[in-house]
């Protein structure tokens, strides 16, 4: 693991003014709740057989050989609670398509384009005493009726605590995405599109803080994989 990025958030520049001011901005500080990432439908395509390399570096299977084709795209954040105080020793699961448009579920490939091999199409982590988190990954691939997107599930002590997705800035699919304009609150809709930017080697790289409640999801019935009306 190398260190990433983290930004200096809000909270932390009001504690370091609270400081500052001897507590005289107590109450803002307490005012202050970071907005929850919404949930969003886990789709048809978690998968069916987890593959044997669940770590968090989708783009080398252990014992694989060559590296999954695909730009080279790492993201990671905070997992963080309303208060923004960091959420640890919680599993942040991720699974999306290959650059094909592929999901490692027995029926994730569209009718004519084939799953890259080399793509391990799930990973996961668990997040550090800080609540980081992170991954590294190939760019999601487009599929019909999807903009670019991951899957991303939080999981505390066997509960799943958000199903959500994690979406890219400047898609020009985003606008007329159905599960992403289905998040209602402007705010929340904002918190799951992320600017990733081209770093000196050539990778994306994008910072997102995952901020959940304690309430377990109640489970979405599962939905079979395979071509789906209204894909997800
Ligand atoms: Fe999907």
């Amino acid at each position: 693991m190398h260190a990433f990025y983290l930004p200096l958030n809000r909270r932390r520049l009001l504690h370091s003014l609270l400081l500052a001011t001897g507590g005289v901005i107590t109450g803002a500080v307490h005012a202050e709740a970071l907005t929850l990432t919404p949930r969003q439908t886990e789709g048809p395509y978690y998968p069916d057989h987890l593959p044997l390399d669940q770590d968090n570096d989708l783009t080398q299977i252990l014992g694989g050989g060559a590296p999954a084709g695909g730009l080279v795209t790492e993201f990671g954040g905070r997992l963080l609670d309303v208060d923004g105080k960091p959420v640890a020793d919680t599993v942040v699961e991720l699974w999306q398509a290959d650059p094909n448009g592929c999901y490692i579920h027995s029926r994730g490939a569209p009718k004519g384009r084939e799953r890259d091999p080399q793509f391990q199409g799930y990973g996961k982590i668990v997040t550090n005493a800080k609540g980081e988190y992170r991954f590294r990954t190939v760019q999601p691939g487009l599929y019909t009726g999807r903009t670019r997107h991951f899957h991303i599930a939080v999981n505390r002590e066997g509960k799943r605590l958000l199903t959500t997705q994690l979406y890219f800035a400047g898609e020009p699919q985003n606008d007329r995405d159905g599960v992403l304009s289905r998040i209602r609150d402007e705010a929340q809709r904002l918190s799951v599109i992320r600017e990733f930017k081209p770093s000196s080697t050539g990778e994306r790289v994008g910072t997102w803080d995952i901020v959940v409640g304690f309430t377990p999801e109640d489970p979405e019935p599962r939905r079979q994989g395979g071509p789906a009306k209204r894909p997800q």
